[in-house]
């Protein structure tokens, strides 16, 4: 599968939010992945679904969507006309094959996100019910974190359970990703890389961008 960089409007300038967007789009990003915290699920509040809409008005890359929320259920409807792929987490409180299959039925991309402390063999009930597989690789809720090395077992571990179940979703890592924890997470099985810091601090996006892929 072909390597995917979804750099994160979280770690963009918010005052700037169009151009930042517009600059990632120039500099080869693929999608852009849009973190959303209600400040119950994790520690922060970052934005909500007018900033996610507005980001869409200057891209024309698909926009991935990470609810970092209680209830995703009862937000959902608003984040689904702007995103390719909506990602909810296993931990939420919420009914996961339902939501999955609302994101689907929307024709969008269904993720399921997984926690640090939550371990492989948690998806296992909901394997076929997503197409994207979200590991998170800090504890959710705020930038520039750096990597849990003990996160890469579980990668590989995704990835091998996705061979032997013969699926084919893809796997993406979300936190502390740079040029060398992407070589390590893209060696574990890993097909979309999230990165924030990396991007938003370079001086050179483009360049951060392929040296990424
Ligand atoms: C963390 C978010 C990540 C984060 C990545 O809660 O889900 O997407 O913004 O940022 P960096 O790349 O700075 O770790
Ligand atoms: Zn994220």
């Amino acid at each position: 599968m072909k390597v995917l960089v979804a750099p994160s409007i979280l770690a963009c300038n918010f005052a700037r939010l169009g151009d930042e967007v517009a600059d990632v789009t120039r500099a080869g990003a693929d999608w852009i992945h849009c973190d959303v915290m209600d400040g119950h699920f994790v520690d922060n509040i970052s934005f909500g679904s007018a900033f996610v809409e507005a980001a869409s008005r200057h891209t024309d890359r698909p926009l991935d969507v990470h609810l970092m929320i209680t209830n995703p259920d009862r937000y959902l409807d608003r984040y689904l006309p702007v995103a390719h792929s909506v990602n909810i987490h296993l931990e939420a409180e919420a009914d996961v094959p339902e939501t999955l299959a609302r994101i689907r039925t929307a024709g969008k991309k269904a993720g399921l996100a997984l926690n640090p402390h939550s371990p492989i063999d948690s998806i296992e009930p909901y394997l076929k019910q997503f197409d994207l597989l979200l590991i998170m690789t800090v504890e959710p809720g705020f930038g520039g974190q750096p990597f849990l090395e003990d996160m890469l077992p579980k990668i590989r571990a995704a990835a091998e359970l996705r061979k032997k179940s013969h699926l084919d979703f893809r796997i993406t890592v979300d936190g502390g990703i740079n040029i060398a924890t992407a070589r390590q997470c893209r060696e574990a099985g890993a097909d979309v890389l999230v990165a924030g810091t990396s991007v938003f601090r370079s001086k050179d996006r483009a360049a951060e961008i392929a040296a990424l892929r």
